[in-house]
């Protein structure tokens, strides 16, 4: 079942009903303001940081679970009601939310008026837009007044939902009845006489009829907000907060005639103004407008606010025109031509802060997942990778480890967490090699960068990824694997906290000492990205460093193969006491995902690329690669580790507090399906590949919404996995490393076209299903149109023709900027 459809030309989801399983929700705004918006207006604000400056409230696990949001209600003789149904849930004529690049658009109709808002953060503005659009489609005039309503948070998200016996009498609010530009404002101020440099104008462009700034008395004590007060009564009350709950919203009068239309600009913005400049009258304490104003005057028209939703699609357009295909597969193309690189765009920006999983005020950005989001954004915006790329760095120790999260606002590291995180170094070397294959700007390595943001204590960025690799070299196990730490990629496997008491954080109770618990993950991480390591030591002339790092990849392999290896798949770690995670001895979690897919990712124990070969089923990456399929395959995608942890083993932390079939404990963490993926294009087989592609990727599960439950267009963290009670129920949809991965997984082996060092390599796998595909690539600032046909026999690999001319091998050397290169595959 579908609640909705893809427009395509639109680059837009239409949402058709309100009633979905869950809120679906958008995200505006790609720089410094952003919003999360559901397709019932609920959601919030947030300038940079979703913690430290937060500008409208939501409550997290509310009932209903999506009620806070930037309303319009109206009241046509007498009618209340509310466009985005929430929250006064009146029945309507007609509903469509439409969720574009960046802006949503959300209609409602009822008795005749029609109301259409379209809701944007411009590029470069600290700004939420909403152009509303009142439409009479009766065949009498009409008059009826609507009030707009936002919630203030006071700046600190989590100070704001904790201490109230201060909040509740700090909010202050001034009033503007008639601004500059013809319309009025409410400024929200609080704390702005003492150490904040900041406020929020809530404006409209015309003339109103009354505000309001107090919740209680908008809304009524006792009341929800379904049943507000002062849209019901028809009348603004013109309240003045003064502590309590500082809200804004503005009474509009509208008369229209048959099939007249008018349009109401609103703007929700953030302002800052220099210590010096902070007030119009000191005085008096009036705060200095006017940012604030020339905001209000580049939004004081619908046509400024329809230009602003222009210059985002172009905006789009340019951004989406590096990578695209065309496949004849609809669900694939808007895949990857939109969704999936839209949401590249959400994971670079939010890490794993904000969305309706996670509040903006317990995560900020990791390292190890900004490092592997960066694997789908760079080449969206290569100079923002590379920025993120040098603060990522900045927040890595000495010795090579780092802090696990550090925080957007101050781009410090997050103490509360601290590091240990074994896997963490690594992930920087990967995001360096993909940042460089893309631009081929080499120079990046010789930036200096600090330690801790310690300042004087800068080396080339080069000497970053040493460390890196060092650290893992120092931090070897009995085994020669890797030792893991609080934990390596799976938070959950806390193989050193044997942790007794309820609330005590897995991730960072380290209670057992002088522990040997190694991960295989780390080591074949070390493996891919050790590699990329040797290639950039060789590139740079350190022949010592590279030679150094090749010997090691190669042990790590063989210990792989040896230590690390079951018998019919890789191990998953050992544990405190040196035994074996992962193995077929035991009863549950026999088998995990990740170091398959990562070491065959890597190549090890590739022996064949001919899947229908007996040296493929005989070697180590067949084998493993059989074995997931059967144990970890579902319809819903590969599960994580199989059989499930029915009981809390305390020796293994987090993973198996989880119920079965949830999250870490054996739940679909889509995440980790990419590794699977890309590894059997790795070992020749495009066919599983792409159809454990096509069970994870949203698109192609919209016709079981009512099972996925979540937004048929953004990839989920996981999905309940075949011993969960909901199994195929998506949950924490948006933040997830999945984006990046998937993106790799489908645009690089899939369809096969990825940048190398030296030249872009053109080398699908995808089995049978796609006969004939063309990718256009911009890379380097040379364009490849790229024609694929594409027999999909098993084992069959591409010969290359370049502007007509036979290749040999196959990758494309990369052309001059400003040409066209014209490639032409066959397999
Ligand atoms: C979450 C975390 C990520 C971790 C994964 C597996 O997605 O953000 O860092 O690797 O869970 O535990
Ligand atoms: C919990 C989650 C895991 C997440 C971690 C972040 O352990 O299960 O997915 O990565 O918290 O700290």
């Amino acid at each position: 079942m579908r609640y909705g459809h893809f427009d395509d030309s639109a680059r837009e989801y239409v949402i058709t009903t309100p009633h979905t399983p869950y809120p679906w929700i958008n995200y505006l705004g790609s720089e410094q303001f952003f919003s999360l918006l559901s397709h019932q207006a609920g959601g919030y604000s947030f300038y940079r940081d979703a913690k430290l400056r937060r500008l409208t409230r939501y409550r997290y696990n509310n009932i209903p679970t999506d009620i806070g949001g930037r309303y319009l209600f109206v009241n046509d003789g007498g009618d209340v009601w509310t466009p985005s149904w929430l929250p006064v849930k009146a029945d309507l004529d007609h509903f469509e939310a439409r969720h574009g690049l960046g802006y949503s658009t959300i209609t409602g109709e009822r008795g005749g008026l029609r109301v259409q808002t379209t809701i944007l953060v411009p590029l470069g503005e600290t700004a939420e837009v909403q152009k509303v659009t009142f439409t009479n489609t009766s065949d009498a005039a009409k008059t009826f007044s609507a009030f707009s309503y936002v919630e203030f948070c006071l700046w600190n998200a989590e100070d704001d939902q904790t201490n109230y016996q201060r909040n509740l009498s700090i909010g202050e609010v001034e009033v503007e009845e008639s601004t500059p530009s013809g319309g009025a404002a409410i400024y929200h101020r609080t704390e702005y006489r003492e150490r904040r440099d900041h406020y929020a104008v809530y404006g409209v462009n015309v003339p109103t009829a009354g505000f309001d700034t107090d919740r209680d008395t908008f809304v009524g004590a006792y009341n929800t907000l379904a049943e507000a007060a002062v849209p019901r009564a028809g009348k603004a009350a013109n309240s003045v907060a003064s502590g309590w709950y500082p809200i804004g919203s503005h009474q509009i009068d509208v008369t229209l005639a048959p099939g007249e239309s008018r349009d109401v600009v609103i703007v929700l913005g953030y302002v800052e103004n220099p210590d010096d400049e902070k007030w119009a009258d000191e005085a008096h304490q009036i705060i200095n407008k006017e940012r604030a104003h020339a905001l209000l005057e580049r939004f004081s028209t619908g046509g400024q606010a329809d230009a602003a939703v222009e210059a985002l699609q172009t905006y789009w357009t340019e951004l989406l025109s590096s990578y695209s295909v065309t496949s004849g597969d609809e669900k694939l193309d808007r895949m990857v031509n939109i969704w999936n690189q839209y949401q590249c765009m959400v994971t670079f920006n939010m890490s794993r802060s904000a969305s309706y999983f996670e509040t903006g005020m317990g995560r900020g950005m990791g390292f190890r997942d900004s490092s592997q989001d960066l694997l789908g954004f760079v080449h969206l915006v290569p100079e923002r990778a590379r920025e993120r790329i040098i603060d990522i760095a900045s927040t890595q120790f000495p010795d090579g480890s780092a802090y696990h999260q550090y925080q957007p606002l101050t781009k410090r590291g997050n103490h509360n967490l601290g590091s240990g995180f074994n896997d963490d170094p690594m992930w920087l070397v990967g995001g360096v090699a993909a940042y460089i294959k893309e631009t081929g700007d080499w120079g990046i390595l010789d930036e200096p960068v600090p330690f801790d943001n310690e300042p004087g204590t800068e080396v080339p960025l080069f000497e970053h990824l040493s460390r890196s690799v060092d650290f893992v070299l120092t931090h070897l196990g009995p085994h020669g694997l890797p030792l893991i730490g609080r934990a390596d990629w799976n938070d959950c496997l806390n193989l050193n906290c044997f942790s007794t008491t309820p609330g005590e954080s897995f991730q960072t109770t380290g209670n057992k000492t002088g522990g040997v618990a190694e991960s295989t993950f780390i080591g074949a991480q070390f493996v891919l990205y050790g590699k990329e390591y040797v290639a950039l030591a060789e590139q740079r002339g350190a022949t010592k460093e590279a030679e150094k790092a090749a010997a090691a990849v190669e042990a790590m392999q063989t210990t792989m193969l040896t230590d690390g290896w079951d018998g019919g798949w890789f191990l998953r770690a050992f544990d405190y006491y040196g035994n074996p995670i992962g193995t077929d001895a035991h009863d549950e979690g026999k088998i995990w995902i990740e170091p398959q897919g990562f070491a065959i990712m890597a190549g090890i124990g590739v022996e064949s690329t001919d899947p229908s070969s007996p040296e493929w089923a005989a070697s180590p990456a067949g084998k493993a690669l059989t074995a997931v399929e059967d144990m970890l395959g579902t319809d819903h995608g590969m599960v994580l580790q199989y059989p499930a942890y029915t009981t809390y083993q305390v020796h293994m932390g987090e993973v198996s507090t989880y119920p079965p079939g949830y999250k870490e404990n054996g739940g679909i963490f889509c995440h980790n399906n990419p590794w699977v993926i890309i590894a059997e294009t790795v070992a020749g087989d495009g066919a599983s590949a792409f159809d454990h592609y096509k069970r994870i990727t949203p698109a192609y599960r919209e016709e079981i919404s009512d099972v996925h439950q979540l937004e048929p267009y953004a990839y989920a963290q996981m999905i309940a996995g075949k011993e969960a009670v909901r199994h195929g129920q998506a949950k924490n949809s948006w933040l997830t490393g999945t984006a990046a991965w998937n993106f790799v997984a489908v645009s690089q082996y899939l369809l096969g076209v990825r940048p190398d060092y030296d030249g872009l390599v053109v080398d699908p796998q995808l089995g049978p299903d796609v006969p004939e595909f063309t990718v256009r690539r911009v890379a380097r600032g040379a364009t490849y149109e790229i024609t694929v046909r594409n027999s999909g026999t098993p084992g069959s690999r591409a010969t290359l023709t370049v502007d007509g001319e036979p290749l040999e091998g196959r990758t494309v050397p990369y052309a001059p900027a400003g040409t066209t290169v014209r490639v032409e595959a066959i397999l």
